[in-house]
């Protein structure tokens, strides 16, 4: 045996391989459109993952001793076609989805994914209105792609950005990327109307100690320029990132430092079931200064908004997962390349949606350390953010 095939030993479990059972097909509890699941939560948000593959390799998220070159990624073919993602999606729609969010690992990655963006746009709503299309990137070939992201139908981007200073940059995707790229790739996205109405957010995930000096002047670089600056809490997330709370920068505390620079006000939700709270730069009346525009945070681990989460998450290979956190999901493939027919395939998904009772964030604190349920949780460049 040569050096090459010695076995590696990675030590987390792969879930990926794992299903729940799929309910049977029959009629959904409640009649066509708008699920609920057993808290009451809407189907609102799907958020699709189009590769599990990543060219930055973000300690928080894939760690570059795991997410190595021997590291097995999905093969091609097992990989949902943009035809079956389409088909699933139009399902989901019918059950009340509204917004659809391109996840990857870096969804900008997967070939011809406008293509994929083409066929969403041209669904509705079960209002008859077009989606919210939207796609979470790392950024790093957005300058070349968002052009076409847009003629295709996209309507706005998040992009993931940790930090303005190039070194600290550098060492946060661990790949030496540098950060002149991801700007340009905003300005770009910015020129050709991915911004347009806030469209275009800017997502900083904050670890204390390794790059919470750049809150500032993230905040600062951002302020004024209509692009939403959203601070995450470093999350749990997934089984590989040696996830320590003392790493944990509470959005309370963060607020307060931008606070003392910068006077804020807390703004009213936009949606129900959203991420982020948002905070206004206040103006000398102390009123919200619309032109200085507004942050987010983001507290999964501090403030859990799992109460009314909406959010449904589709693997690359066709699991779908109730919850960020789950440890297993419902294979939905053989549904796809069986005989299903699309209306067996809406009520399966009604079924399990109905059944949900996930509230992971919620329960964090008081779910014991020795449960290992850690070990157990998919990675998030697998399900997407
Ligand atoms: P917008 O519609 O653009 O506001 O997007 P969003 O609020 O859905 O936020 P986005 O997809 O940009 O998510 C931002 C980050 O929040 C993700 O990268 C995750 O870190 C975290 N996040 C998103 N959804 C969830 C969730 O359901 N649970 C938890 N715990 N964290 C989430
Ligand atoms: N904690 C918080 N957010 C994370 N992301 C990935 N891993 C984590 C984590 N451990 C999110 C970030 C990033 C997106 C792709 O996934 O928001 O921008
Ligand atoms: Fe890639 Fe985003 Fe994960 Fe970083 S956080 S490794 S950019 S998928
Ligand atoms: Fe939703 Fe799970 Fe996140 Fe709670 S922890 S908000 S249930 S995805």
């Amino acid at each position: 045996m040569s050096e090459r095939d010695t076995p590696r030993i990675i030590p987390v479990l792969d879930q990926r391989g794992y299903g729940l059972a799929l309910p049977p097909v029959m009629p959904p509890l409640q009649a066509n459109g708008h699920v609920q699941d057993t808290r009451g939560r809407p189907l609102r948000d799907l958020r699709i993952s189009v590769t599990d593959r990543c060219n930055f390799r973000c300690n928080y998220c894939m760690p570059k001793d795991i997410f190595d070159k021997d590291y097995a990624y999905l093969p091609h073919a097992s990989l949902l076609s943009f035809e079956e993602i389409t088909r699933l999606a139009r399902q989901f729609v019918a059950l009340g989805v509204q917004k659809i969010r391109l996840t990857g690992g870096e969804p900008l990655l997967r070939k011809n994914l406008e293509k994929l963006i083409e066929q969403l746009a041209v669904l509705r709503t079960l209002q008859g209105q077009p989606l919210d299309i939207t796609l979470t990137t790392n950024g790093s070939l957005l300058a070349r792609k968002a052009q076409s992201l847009r003629d295709a139908g996209l309507q706005r981007v998040t992009v993931s950005l940790d930090g303005l200073d190039d070194a600290v940059f550098r060492s946060m995707n661990d790949v030496d990327f540098p950060v002149a790229d991801v700007l340009e790739g905003i300005d770009v996205a910015r020129q050709v109307g991915l911004g347009a109405n806030g469209g275009l957010k800017v997502n900083m995930v904050v670890k204390r100690g390794t790059n919470e000096q750049q809150i500032l002047p993230m905040a600062r670089h951002f302020k004024g320029t209509g692009t939403v600056l959203r601070f995450i809490e470093y999350m749990d997330v997934g089984a590989t990132n040696g996830w320590r709370m003392d790493e944990v920068l509470p959005s309370a505390e963060l607020v307060q430092r931008i606070n003392a620079e910068w006077p804020l006000l807390a703004l009213e939700p936009c949606a129900p079931g959203e991420t982020a709270q948002r905070w206004g730069y206040a103006d000398a009346a102390g009123q919200h200064d619309g032109a200085a525009g507004e942050i987010g945070v983001i507290s999964s681990v501090t403030r859990a908004f799992c109460g009314d989460c909406n959010r449904a998450r589709l693997s690359t290979e066709g699991k779908l997962y109730l919850c960020l956190f789950a440890a297993q999901g419902y294979d939905l493939k053989p549904l796809l390349r069986g005989e299903a027919s699309d209306a067996d395939i809406a009520s399966v998904l009604g079924r399990i949606w109905q059944g949900r009772s996930d509230r992971y964030s919620e329960l964090r604190s008081s779910l014991a350390p020795d449960t290992g349920s850690a070990r157990r949780r998919v990675e998030m460049s697998y399900i997407g953010g």
